[in-house]
């Protein structure tokens, strides 16, 4: 901490009060022009013909510094899975890239999301950042969003436990997380026009939840609301959400900051609770610039509404240590270690699909492999957009035009072939583009093992168009599988893909997009050097048709990036067909089989159930878990619970927990139980009705292994929070 002598001692830079005086005494020793200054602030980039503002490193977003009163400048950084550097506004920067979130909500392990956030928020605040635009926990709705990437999962629990871990990660390094994108974010494609509509207590119930649990967990310094309006109101300036659910029913402390260039109004947005324009110089109009000035001067804005999203602020930074322990450019960065911490995540997050006659693990004896496509030779696929981390040595092909800046489409420097040649030195290892089926099935026929690379590109401000595999690589891999028996395939899709070639290769790993380590990461699980403990984070539909939506908007017929004027009318999204039923729950309750469910991943060991039994307070449930196969491995148990003979009340995961086993070892787990996900939303509280519940530990969303029935009393809890969280 920099040195305080006691003459320049103020209220707010004793680090002995507490965040709230500290941040209330800094409020009011600022002057007018200095709390309009952090009221709305631009896009800290080269933009549109103008330089980055004076002071700003170079990245999302900027707020100038106080020096006179101690105070720093707010420098924010896209950081959903690393440290971005957007448009390369800082060149050479460097930075470790993490799994996409999903692969993270994959591995079913909030411990590697908080050291994975810690990661970040250490080299956020080596680079002189103070505020990381991370903590995506929008629900997956349709597995075709462009940017599911970013967000954890389709289940509630898991994706409050991971996003919330993760926050915690970033905040335990002086620098504060957002949570983001406040609320049922789910699609891109006309993201700034689209109404995402949903009753109240199904939105409770699901993607509020998540973010409920986050927020608990995590306490996060920041909330950013969506693009999106949500039942005909935008995000950022929704009373419902912003202060009736944010602040009077949950106690959020934090401030709300709008998303980058998704302000629509003055006096609506910040009396309903929004407390900074952020990204203003892609807004139509400076709404918390002269026209807040304004506001305030006709009293339309009560002076002390623009205090309080100065002190939500100043607490937030004061909280986490961020004005104490000051971000500075330049400090030291441990890379390798941050490369090994990537890769230990893309270990625990790879999915094992398919293993027929168990082809995996390869044996280290193969001399002749043959590795196919996404140009495995060089790195492995990121997802485009603004959570973009692009390390020093990444392959940068052309992606798409974003808000004025070009997306590149980015190949991490982890070399799968390179990290294969690595672990067997003595095989000769060919790499090919596959581009030429016929070439490349006459290499296949030749080799002993062909390992096959298949890619889809996804990127914030577009879906994907359909979910099958673009280029021809569905043909590809049914080619290759006729050439060669022995076919692994390797899925860089960064979520969901259609697979109707699956019964055609003996195995299949979900890679997602694996990050700085993802080469070595999937070699490691290749050859055996790592057992795959991850599960599927989402449901594989056998087909489009069985989504709640099959159609998806055109986009040529919508805006989908701020920065460019919406002329048509708002469009509405239903997402009351699933309600509170995402994923797994929708495809039970409407009873369509699917190709991979959401739980769903294999383990080069077996793992045996005792029996379930019930802690007298109903809050947990204990289970002896054993290794019985011939390696070490980890077990995801998951846990889901039904209300008996009540089809409305469809099977969800109450409880987690992954655990690693030695061949032979038993261990006892506990699993918490999440009271909320045994109740539903009436009126103003989470009630459990009476009734006959059952508790099943199941090895993916559908398969059950073990269970338990029991009468369970009425039990309500208000959605008031007792206790405020920040
Ligand atoms: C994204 C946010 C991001 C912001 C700043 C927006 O386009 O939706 O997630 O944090 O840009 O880069």
């Amino acid at each position: 901490m920099d040195e305080i002598s006691p003459d320049n001692m103020q209220e707010w830079t004793d680090p002995r009060r507490n965040p709230d005086e500290r941040a209330r005494a800094a409020t009011k020793a600022m002057s007018h022009a200095q709390k309009m200054a952090w009221m709305s602030g631009p896009m800290a980039i080269p933009i549109n013909g103008k330089e980055k503002p004076e002071g700003a490193i170079g990245s999302a977003g900027y707020f100038p510094a106080m020096a006179e009163l101690g105070l720093p400048a707010q420098q924010q950084s896209d950081a959903s899975l690393g440290i971005g550097n957007l448009g390369d506004v800082r060149p050479g920067d460097t930075a470790t890239a993490l799994p996409s979130s999903l692969m993270l909500g994959a591995s079913f392990d909030p411990e590697l999301a908080r050291e994975t956030g810690q990661m970040v928020g250490r080299e956020g605040h080596a680079k002189g950042f103070n505020v990381v635009l991370g903590g995506g926990a929008n629900l997956l709705r349709d597995p075709r969003g462009g940017r599911i990437f970013e967000y954890v999962s389709e289940d509630p629990l898991l994706t409050g436990h991971i996003a919330g871990n993760s926050i915690v990660g970033i905040q335990s390094e002086h620098v504060v997380s957002t949570i983001k994108h406040y609320a049922i974010n789910p699609e891109e494609t006309g993201r700034v026009m689209i109404s995402s509509d949903i009753g109240e207590s199904a939105l409770r119930e699901s993607d509020l939840l998540a973010f409920e649990m986050a927020i608990e967990i995590g306490k996060p310094g920041a909330v950013m609301p969506g693009y999106n309006l949500v039942n005909g109101t935008w995000a950022s300036e929704n009373a419902f959400l912003l202060t009736q659910v944010l602040r009077n029913e949950w106690g959020y402390r934090g401030w709300a900051m709008s998303d980058w260039g998704a302000t629509h109004s003055t006096v609506k947005a910040i009396m309903s609770g929004l407390d900074v324009q952020s990204g203003a110089n892609i807004d139509p109009e400076p709404f918390f610039g002269a026209p807040l000035e304004k506001a305030i001067e006709s009293g339309a804005v009560p002076s002390e509404r623009l205090d309080e999203s100065i002190t939500r602020q100043l607490r937030s930074l004061f909280t986490v240590g961020a004005i104490d322990y000051p971000a500075k450019p330049g400090g030291k960065i441990d890379y390798e270690a941050h490369r090994k911490i990537a890769q230990r995540a893309a270990e625990g997050g790879i999915v094992l699909l398919r293993n027929e006659q168990a082809i995996l693990p390869l044996p280290a004896t193969l001399r002749h492999i043959l590795v196919v496509g996404a140009h495995a030779d060089t790195g492995v696929l990121s997802g485009g957009g603004s959570s973009s981390v692009t390390p020093t040595g990444s392959l940068k092909l052309d992606g798409a035009e974003f808000a004025g800046v070009s997306l590149e489409k980015v190949y991490q420097p982890s070399s799968p072939v390179r990290a294969i040649k690595q672990i067997v030195p003595e095989a000769t290892v060919i790499y090919d583009d596959g581009k030429d089926h016929d070439a490349v099935a006459a290499r296949a026929r030749e080799a002993e093992i062909v390992i096959v690379f298949a890619e889809l590109w996804r990127s914030e401000g577009q879906d994907v168009q359909g979910l099958s595999l673009p280029d021809d690589q569905e043909a590809l891999i049914v080619r290759l599988a006729s050439a060669n028996p022995k076919v692994i395939v390797v899925l860089e899709t960064g979520g969901p893909v259609l697979m109707p070639w699956r019964e055609k290769v003996p195995a299949i790993l979900n890679a997602f997009y694996p990050g700085s380590g993802g080469g070595e990461a999937i070699a490691a699980i290749v050859f055996g050097k790592v057992n795959p403990s991850g599960r599927q984070p989402y449901t594989t539909p056998l087909s489009e048709d069985d989504l709640p939506r099959p159609d998806q908007i055109d986009p040529k017929t919508v805006v989908s990036n701020p920065g460019q004027p919406v002329t048509q009318p708002v469009i509405h999204r239903d997402y009351t067909v699933e309600g509170a039923d995402v994923g797994y729950r929708w495809f039970s309750r409407v009873d369509r089989k699917v190709a991979y469910p959401f739980g769903f991943g294999l383990s080069y060991t077996q793992f045996s159930y005792g029996s379930l039994s019930l802690a007298s307070d109903h809050g947990s449930v204990f289970v002896d878990v054993t290794n019985t196969g011939a390696v070490s491995g980890a077990e995801v148990v998951q846990i889901y619970a039904f209300r008996e003979g009540d089809s409305s009340f469809q099977p969800r995961l109450v409880g987690f927990s992954k655990i690693r086993l030695a061949p032979g070892e038993t261990a006892g787990v506990s699993v918490g139980l999440e009271p909320r996900l045994l109740a539903q939303v009436v009126g103003d509280n989470w009630v459990r009705h009476a009734g006959r519940y059952r508790l099943e530990a199941r090895s993916d969303a559908l398969t059950p292994i073990t269970g338990l029935s029991m009468d369970l009393p009425h039990w309500t809890l208000p959605l008031h929070h007792s206790t405020p969280v920040d």
